[in-house]
């Protein structure tokens, strides 16, 4: 396997992924979209089942109807491209722990590629049936939430109750050996 000559830029990189809210207007061309989701189809999930389905949505008012199912996704209709994901509806728990890896390789990719992404949930059960319904998917699936990606224009939370941003030191997060056994020598991390 070939080393990473810039590997600490790439790990930086990753370390910055955060929720992009606000995109400029430019689309995302095609060829970078299918670089994402070759990145996303690799993704491990349980017993290797694969469970998921991408809806690539670039038509920006099927963006504004589903950012209309609940204020705190409202952003979405800024976006210039979604990548909604179905899940087969076979194994909850082992379906959202799959989401939850994919979702994370779609955000990192588009990172990487000078992007930026961000989640949106869809709600409750009655919202996700009404995005279903949006997009096409057949009830019996899962269907909870998409992935919007575009250039990023920042990554201020634009909402009127934002999520409180930064994170928990290491020295908060980890234990070694046995539960709450503290190293003193915990790096501190940065906070940006
Ligand atoms: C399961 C899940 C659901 C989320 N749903 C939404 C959402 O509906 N709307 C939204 O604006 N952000 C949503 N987010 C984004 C989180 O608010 C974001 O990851 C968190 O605030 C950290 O953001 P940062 O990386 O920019 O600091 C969701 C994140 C996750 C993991």
């Amino acid at each position: 396997m070939t080393a990473l000559a810039n590997v600490a830029d790439v790990l930086e990189q990753i370390r910055k992924v955060r929720q992009i809210r606000q995109y400029r207007p430019d689309a995302v061309p095609e060829a970078v979209v299918w670089q994402v989701l070759e990145v996303a189809r690799w993704t491990g999930s349980s017993r290797n089942t694969q469970p998921w389905h991408f809806i690539v949505i670039d038509d920006r008012e099927i963006l504004r109807q589903l950012s209309q199912l609940r204020p705190p996704i409202a952003w979405l209709a800024g976006a210039p491209l979604g990548i909604a994901i179905v899940l087969d509806g076979q194994s909850e728990i082992s379906e959202a722990y799959d989401e939850g890896r994919v979702t994370e390789r779609l955000l990192i990719a588009a990172k990487l590629l000078g992007l930026g992404g961000g989640v949106a949930w869809y709600g409750d059960a009655a919202q996700q049936a009404e995005a279903k319904r949006i997009l096409g998917i057949p009830q019996e699936r899962t269907a909870r939430s998409i992935v919007a990606i575009g250039y990023p224009l920042s990554a201020r939370d634009p909402r009127p109750s934002p999520v409180q941003r930064g994170r928990k030191p290491l020295a908060e997060l980890v234990s070694w050996n046995r539960y709450g056994q503290r190293r003193q020598a915990t790096p501190d991390g940065s906070d940006s």
